[in-house]
């Protein structure tokens, strides 16, 4: 049994409040036992039988359930600043794509690295992500786009499984785009991954969902619907990049197929929006992608008003989003997509383990939850949205264990 005291503020964030309530607990404490949460509230309610426990001193700053980040494409070769210099200068994001940059180049760069080097390069985010108060990461694959590299994107998720202690929650999405090989003949492609790839991904266990990017120089809503139903029908849960650069009516197919979550979102359609409310289906808002690409960012208070459960996460890539900084997602999600610090929080911890279908186990400071918490420099969150730092957070719990810890 560890106990953890001197909380100023302790967010327990109950998986089924309402969007903004958090249960914030003042002058707190928080045990638990092996992985698991024993006791969270306030420090004077601390069961008598914790008193022998080993103790460490939050020092008066805020908790907050570990940081969950429900959206990245963590494994990829290269980088991509040459594009984002092009950008600046008034190239668009499908301009670059159309002449052979963008997610193609990504591809290349990917299918040339090795397994070992892509692993070490993921791991080194994985550890700046680890300090920032992040315990569990979803991670796509979908630079590979072809069997063998697919597969081997996967293999770099499994393995860091193994080898640093984050959870990985892995994502095939091997729909990102159609290769070049297959652009005269995109119906193959769909052929490949629904009758090779996405049967051998299911029967290695190598993902949970698959995902499909539908937008106009991407997929098809046909094209994504067979994909994803592929999927579905070998028990892989769905996800969708949707409606990012053009009202696609990738939120409605989400909804459609009872999607645990859509992502970007910023042009779906009124009617969309409330059929993704009314299936439970989460919006994962993606605000530093709007941010590189200068693009609206998702009208926040619309979905919330429509009842939808709103994350929020970094969409980690080299192209449109390349910071893993969560607490930068953060900060823009108050600030540009109007929702409050509350909003914010749940967005990253409760809304965030929905997402990848953690929520009764993840993202919640209650007991019988995973014991995955971050200490937080700040007195409380609005403190610690507002004063935007490198970096807030000041320990780490994964599982139980300190993974970070500068208290
Ligand atoms: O989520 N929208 C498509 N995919 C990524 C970008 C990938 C890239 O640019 O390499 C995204 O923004
Ligand atoms: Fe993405």
């Amino acid at each position: 049994m560890k106990v953890l005291t001197n909380i100023k503020t302790l967010y327990r964030v109950p998986a089924d409040g309402a969007h903004d309530q958090v249960d914030a607990v003042s002058d707190a404490a928080v045990a638990w036992q092996g992985g698991e949460i024993a006791f969270a509230g306030p420090a004077a309610d601390l069961p008598e039988q914790y008193a022998g426990a080993e103790r460490f001193d939050a020092g008066g700053r805020c908790v907050v359930p570990g940081l969950i980040d429900s959206h990245t494409h963590l494994c990829f070769g290269g980088w991509r600043g040459d594009e984002f210099a092009a950008r600046l200068e008034g190239a668009t994001y499908q301009d670059i794509q159309a002449a052979g940059g963008g997610i193609i180049s990504t591809v290349k760069a990917t299918r040339e690295a090795t397994a070992e080097s892509l692993q070490a390069k993921a791991a080194e985010a994985l550890a700046d992500m680890a300090a920032l108060g992040v315990t569990t990461v979803e991670a796509k694959s979908g630079y590979g786009l072809d069997h063998a590299n697919e597969i081997k994107q996967l293999e770099v998720y499994q393995a860091l499984a193994k080898t640093q202690p984050l959870e990985i929650i892995p994502t095939f999405l091997g729909a990102h785009l159609v290769p070049e090989e297959y652009r005269e003949r995109r119906a193959d492609y769909v052929d490949l991954l629904c009758n090779e790839v996405i049967p051998d991904v299911a029967e290695r266990k190598l993902a949970l969902f698959c995902d499909a990017f539908i937008e106009e120089n991407a997929f098809s809503l046909a094209e994504g619907r067979k994909i994803l139903e592929t999927a579905k029908n070998y028990g892989l849960g769905v996800k969708i990049h949707a409606d990012q650069l053009s009202a696609g009516g990738g939120a409605g197919l989400a909804a459609e197929l009872g999607a645990v979550s859509a992502e970007h979102l910023e042009y779906a359609r009124d009617e969309d929006i409330a059929a993704m409310a009314a299936a439970g289906t989460v919006a994962v808002s993606l605000p530093i992608a709007s941010l590189y690409l200068r693009e609206p960012f998702l009208p926040a208070r619309q979905w919330i008003a429509a009842g939808a459960r709103v994350a929020v996460a970094s969409d980690f890539n080299p192209g449109s989003a390349p910071s893993y900084h969560l607490h930068l997602a953060m900060t823009l999600a108050a600030v540009h997509q109007r929702m409050s610090p509350a909003e914010v929080l749940r967005g990253v911890t409760t809304h965030a383990a929905r997402a990848i279908g953690l929520e009764s186990t993840h993202g919640s400071l209650v007991p019988g939850y995973r014991a995955d918490l971050a200490v937080i420099d700040a007195p409380d969150i609005n403190h610690w949205l507002y004063h935007f730092r490198p970096n807030a957070c000041r320990a780490t719990l994964k599982s139980g264990r300190w993974i970070r810890n500068d208290l």
